[in-house]
């Protein structure tokens, strides 16, 4: 018998895994009482998650909740971010590892950056932005690539009170200038370029493509990550772009006070997709976030100062933002980052990572560990694994046998795995087990974590009894909760609360947040998350709006009409499938194919790039006009359809299921 055959007979039949007893007797929350305790104590139970934090001016109350769901928490305390995530920490671990980073592996530039060197490069940074001009409240852009200036970056901003807007990396040139003009942001911050699978890839005209197509002025910063032992791709530095370097250089030793900001002061922005095509502006405030993020790493992650913890994800993502950056930092551990690809130069790269830096928990997600899966257990077999403690997953739902496999094959049947579900929006974890305390079940993220009241609803916002399934909701605030999207409060009221709330009233009672996800919940409280039941896609755990895609594919010469939809994919989750209705007088399909796809490359990026375009003389639409997109994703999943009786062309779907089985 295989290695594989073995775990399939062993591990198959077992639904339920107890935390192991070794992780147990250290984990930093071992208190079963701690879900009563806070149901009771609410809200003042988030005074623990404040207590983590070091406010200059102490907080009046913990929660105001006299205008809904304008919610505010710790009114009245101060604290500066940065102030947080270093200064606090150099009495004691100047010369411990902040972050570690690792490079791309022939480059040989890994750097490990204490938080002594962090404090100073920070202080420099913080000064060399407002020498730029960056005021307190500004927003500066972040477009950048995985190296150490991003978090530097990110922390120098709050320092100043600027709060921050980061644009992934992969998406492109009309994704950023679209966020700039959104937030009216007039500096960004980006690189030359990035190194990935032994190619330096040129970054820096991508940003200035983007840079071209916003409506005011912008000073841009560049990194210079290709160096002079890289091909730069000649970028001279032209008017209005500054050098990174040469900035720290000319701020040498200089410090910055940090800004003292009121809890409810903006920390960042973060565009992320929903039902419309238009990206929505999440602002998340400096001290709920902070205690929100540094609170979930402690309980969830179990995040000690003393641990090398990593995170796979990229900065670009909220992930990055909560789990590499924040709540990491906040605890004063050492946090690590990878600028490059899983499988390069072989499929053992993290497992190498992890083995030279002893890495004690892992968080990744699950498109990855399958991706993992199919390469094989010979991978991680290579390398001692034994530092790791726990093990993290996000992003996306996982199913038992990846959950299985990373068990056992990374580790070692002696770590727990927290599956965290959160959102952008939610800021830190919300569903997942407490992994000192709770017994896991594979494909289930969990209770909800102590103090969050979830609940899964019906149509009606009735809650579903033990056992059922329907809509997920979160029925009292939290602290880490996005405030609202940035200038835009009705929709914000729209997006998030109009389903299940009373709108017009004051009362917090009425209120209940709706995350847009469905899910089913058993009889002890565990919740599987099944996936969106909006219009957002989540491809490699990458979260796209279809509106946004569909805007890009008809926007290319000779398409009349288009519908994007999900689709499910065996190792990335979803891929995006376009049907399509072409002009009369289009191009011939191939070019059109191709025309579609350079199309969402350009606005939206390769992330986004369609995996299937289906060319249909129709689309299933109801009486009233609207595209039925749920008929589609039937027929892109191949399952059986649903009713077709209130189409206004049901023959049509017929056509297309032909058409896509002759594929
Ligand atoms: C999905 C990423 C199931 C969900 C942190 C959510 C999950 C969306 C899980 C948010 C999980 C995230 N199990 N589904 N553990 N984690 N999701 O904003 O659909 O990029 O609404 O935040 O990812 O994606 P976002």
């Amino acid at each position: 018998m295989t290695d594989d055959d073995n775990l399939e007979t062993r591990l198959a039949e077992q639904d339920v895994f107890e935390p192991p007893e070794s992780f147990v007797s250290q984990a930093n929350v071992t208190d079963a009482g701690i879900y009563e305790e806070f149901e009771e104590n609410w809200p003042e139970c988030w005074e623990a998650a404040a207590d983590l934090l070091d406010w200059y001016e102490g907080y009046d109350e913990v929660l105001d909740d006299s205008n809904p769901p304008f919610y505010e928490w710790f009114t009245g305390g101060s604290l500066n971010a940065s102030h947080e995530c270093v200064d606090r920490h150099l009495p004691e671990r100047a010369d411990e590892v902040a972050i570690e980073w690792v490079g791309e592996p022939e480059d040989e530039a890994d750097r490990s950056i204490t938080y002594g060197e962090l404090h100073r490069e920070v202080n420099e940074f913080a000064a060399a932005l407002r020498e730029l001009g960056v005021g307190e409240d500004d927003v500066v852009t972040m477009h950048m690539p995985m190296v150490p200036a991003h978090p530097i970056a990110l922390l120098a901003c709050a320092r100043i009170g600027a709060p921050h807007s980061v644009v992934f990396a992969g998406f492109s040139a009309s994704a950023l200038a679209e966020r700039m003009n959104a937030a009216d942001s007039e500096y960004l911050i980006t690189a030359d370029g990035y190194y990935r699978r032994g190619d330096a890839l040129d970054h820096l005209s991508k940003s200035r493509e983007g840079v071209a197509d916003v409506e005011h002025d912008v000073e841009t910063v560049v990194v210079d990550r290709l160096g002079p032992n890289g091909d730069d791709h000649g970028h001279e530095l032209r008017e209005n772009e500054h050098d990174y370097d040469d900035l720290l250089a000319a701020n040498e030793g200089t410090t910055v006070e940090p800004v003292e900001r009121d809890a409810e002061d903006m920390l960042f922005l973060m565009y992320t997709s929903g039902t419309t095509g238009k990206p929505k502006g999440v602002k998340h405030t400096t001290g709920g976030y902070l205690a929100w993020t540094a609170w979930t790493s402690q309980a969830v992650l179990d995040v000690k100062p003393e641990d090398t913890y990593f995170c796979s994800a990229d900065i670009g993502w909220i992930t990055g933002h909560s789990y590499i950056v924040y709540g990491p930092l906040a605890l004063g551990t050492t946090t690590t980052m990878y600028e490059g690809a899983p499988d390069y130069p072989e499929e053992d790269r993290f497992w190498e990572i992890i083995d030279d830096l002893d890495v004690t928990q892992f968080y990744t997600a699950p498109t990855a560990i399958r991706s993992f899966m199919k390469w094989g257990a010979e991978y991680p077999a290579r390398h001692d694994l034994s530092s790791l403690r726990l093990l993290g997953t996000v992003g996306e739902p996982i199913n038992p046998k990846p959950w299985k496999w990373y068990y056992k094959h990374i580790g070692g049947e002696e770590c727990p795995i927290v599956d965290t579900w959160w959102q952008t929006e939610t800021g830190g974890h919300m569903i997942t087990t407490l992994p000192g305390v709770k017994d896991m079940k594979p494909g289930s993220a969990g209770p909800a974590l102590p103090g969050v009241d979830a609940q899964i609803v019906d149509g009606d916002g009735e809650e579903v009894p033990a056992g059922g399934a329907g809509y997920l909701t979160v029925q009292k605030p939290w602290p880490g909760m996005l405030r609202t999207l940035y200038k835009n409060d009705e929709r914000f009221i729209e997006e998030y609360w109009a389903e299940y709330s009373d709108t017009d009233s004051d009362d917090p009672a009425d209120w209940v947040y709706f995350p847009e996800d469905g899910a089913k919940i058993d009889d002890e409280g565990y919740i599987t998350v099944v996936g969106r039941v909006d219009d957002v896609v989540n491809v490699s755990g990458h979260r796209l709006g279809t509106m946004e895609i569909e805007s890009a594919v008809v926007s290319a010469e000779g398409v009349a009409e288009a519908a994007v939809v999900g689709a499910d994919d065996d190792l990335k989750g979803e891929v995006v499938h376009a049907y399509v209705i072409l002009e009369g007088d289009a191009a011939d399909e191939d070019t059109m194919r191709e025309r579609i796809e350079a199309a969402v490359e350009e606005q939206i990026g390769p992330i986004a790039r369609p995996a299937k375009v289906v060319f249909t003389p129709e689309l299933p639409k109801t009486r009233s006009g609207k595209i039925m997109r749920r008929l589609l994703e039937e027929i892109s999943d191949g399952e059986e359809l649903g009713n077709t009786s209130t189409l206004r062309n049901p023959e049509v779907v017929r056509d297309i299921e032909a058409e896509v089985r002759g594929e």
